[in-house]
């Protein structure tokens, strides 16, 4: 079983590649990952405020509680022996050293600080989540293009099974360091629609269109057509006017379409040149 994947890994490893890039450009970075959840649950509630007390005789060092919420903020007092260890100990860590907090460690001055900055850690773990999430949508996006794909001497190309309006498609493809399809000859022609039928599917949009100029059609990266196309008996017709994009058909032909449609599409990806 795995020879063969790897097989296919190795054949398709311009699309990996294409895959890790992406992964830069969004940053993902699960070694980010802080290691203690220290401060996702709080159990403890901060108690009513005390009176200000006399600075008392050192106290015996308490063991640490779990890390409580920051409580209200308390007359700025002199830095030194922790007293009156019984009634801090309610409150939360405060009393505590600095090395509570990970993420004081190494950053914080002195022993004043005894109070998680659990903001920033928050925050921290909200952009992981959207970094994970991202990286599944990837990792289904690389499952596919392994499962189904068809080449040329010059590129891959890929259905996309998801139901996109014509300028959905063509940034989903752009995204991904392709483009949306753009058949010059009936080789690559052929290959797209023995793609498209062996898929089941009956049409897909390909990456031309006559946006600009009505009867003027140029290629996604608006190149004209030059000597070949393969339009559908009849088409490209555009009464309504409203029949910008096109599609292929299953058979290979053309029929020029609306753009706002939503319906699969197939992008196309360049091979490294040597
Ligand atoms: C037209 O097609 C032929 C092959 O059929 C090709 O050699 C030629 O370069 C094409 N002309 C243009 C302008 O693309
Ligand atoms: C061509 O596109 C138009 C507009 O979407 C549609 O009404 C027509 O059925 C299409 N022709 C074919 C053969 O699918």
């Amino acid at each position: 079983m795995s020879s063969m994947k790897e097989q296919q890994l190795r054949k398709y490893g311009t699309v990996v590649m294409l895959f890790i890039f992406q992964v830069q450009i969004f940053g993902l970075d699960v070694d980010n990952r802080p290691t203690t959840e220290v401060c996702s649950t709080h159990t403890i509630l901060p108690g009513p405020k005390g009176d200000e007390g006399e600075k008392g005789d050192r106290g015996e060092m308490g063991k640490p509680g779990k890390v409580g919420p920051k409580g209200p903020k308390g007359n700025k007092g002199v830095v030194g022996d922790v007293g009156d260890q019984g009634i801090i100990g309610k409150i939360g860590p405060i009393g505590g050293k600095g090395k509570f907090c990970p993420l004081c460690q190494g950053s914080c001055a002195s022993r004043a600080c005894t109070v998680c900055d659990c903001g920033r850690y928050r925050k921290v773990v909200g952009q992981l989540d959207i970094n994970v999430a991202r990286l599944k949508t990837s990792m289904k996006f690389v499952k596919n293009v392994i499962a189904g794909i068809r080449e040329t001497d010059e590129k891959f190309y890929y259905i996309v099974k998801e139901e996109k309006s014509y300028r959905e498609a063509l940034t989903h493809c752009r995204i991904r360091g392709g483009m949306l399809a753009m058949p010059r000859d009936e080789a690559t022609n052929a290959v797209i629609a023995d793609y498209i039928s062996k898929s089941g599917l009956f049409r897909v949009f390909i990456g031309l269109n006559d946006m600009e100029k009505e009867g003027h059609f140029v290629y996604a990266d608006n190149t004209p057509l030059q000597n070949y196309s393969n339009w559908k008996e009849g088409e490209p017709r555009d009464t309504s006017g409203h029949e910008d994009c096109v599609e292929m058909l299953s058979t290979g032909e053309w029929n020029d379409s609306e753009c706002h449609l939503t319906i699969y599409f197939i992008c196309e990806f360049l091979k490294k040149r040597k």
